[in-house]
């Protein structure tokens, strides 16, 4: 089995217990990734480790290579990518300090390099996006977190918004009524991309603040932080039965 890729988002800059055995710096036909691409070990299994918002932590959501990061990690021969992304909460169940494994995106995103088809192939790239995560590698992930005990969502809607700032309560109210979930901002177009080139795709989000209007206190980082230190120790625990039931 080929192996595994995480993207690393806000809050997980490094995988604790992953000994790193090489750096890759690879230069894409779209630039540089974010970040070296760390490959590794956790335990007895292979691993590539990418932040996707570099290091330490600076690319904004927006600015974020998202092109240049799939290919680069499509080019080290992964098997699959598990996306870490920090959301804030719609659904009322979808509470800060809560896991969700979403199975579904709405893009609200604009103006982002979304698609690697730049009009000189002879085919169009009209991939099939009817599910934007992959079904194997998310009942992987379930599966996972069932085993690890891990209290979580078992499914979700992500909206995807454009950042860096937050979203006013109307966008909110307008994303709940769409069907959304939670809200993020760097799940699209880094889900599409994956697909445009084959790589098996899921995401895990940790809820870290209500959405915008939705909870009683003003929205600063330092809530969303504290939240995000202790969920991160959670996804830890989530990867690691990942790898060892694989
Ligand atoms: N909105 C968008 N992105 C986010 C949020 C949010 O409330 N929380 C964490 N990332």
């Amino acid at each position: 089995m080929r192996p595994l890729a995480i993207i690393g988002g806000t809050g997980i800059d490094d995988l604790e217990g992953l000994e790193v055995l090489k750096e890759h710096c690879v230069q894409t036909p779209y630039g540089e990734p974010s970040r070296p691409i760390q490959e590794g070990r956790l335990g007895e299994h292979s691993l590539f480790f990418l932040q996707r918002h570099g290091s330490p932590g600076a690319i904004p959501p927006h600015r974020i290579n998202y092109r240049a990061n799939l290919w680069a990690l499509k080019s080290m021969e992964v098997g699959a990518v598990v996306a870490i992304n920090a959301v804030g909460g719609i659904t009322e169940s979808m509470r800060p300090g809560r896991l969700v494994i979403p199975h579904q995106v709405i893009d609200y995103t604009w103006g982002r390099e979304h698609t690697f088809d730049e009009g000189q192939e002879d085919k169009l790239m009209h991939i099939d996006f009817t599910e934007p995560y992959e079904r194997g590698l998310r009942m992987e992930l379930l599966a996972a977190a069932d085993s690890a005990n891990i209290p979580h969502e078992a499914s979700g809607v992500y909206g995807a918004t454009q950042g860096p700032r937050l979203e006013t309560s109307a966008e909110v109210q307008r994303m709940a009524r769409d069907g959304c979930d939670v809200v993020g901002m760097t799940g699209m177009p880094e889900a599409a991309l994956a697909c445009e080139l084959g790589l098996p795709y899921a995401s895990v989000c940790m809820v870290v603040n209500p959405a915008a209007g939705l909870g009683d206190l003003p929205l600063t980082l330092a809530m969303m932080q504290d939240i995000l230190l202790r969920e991160a120790a959670v996804v830890r625990q989530l990867l690691n039965q990942l790898l060892r039931n694989r």
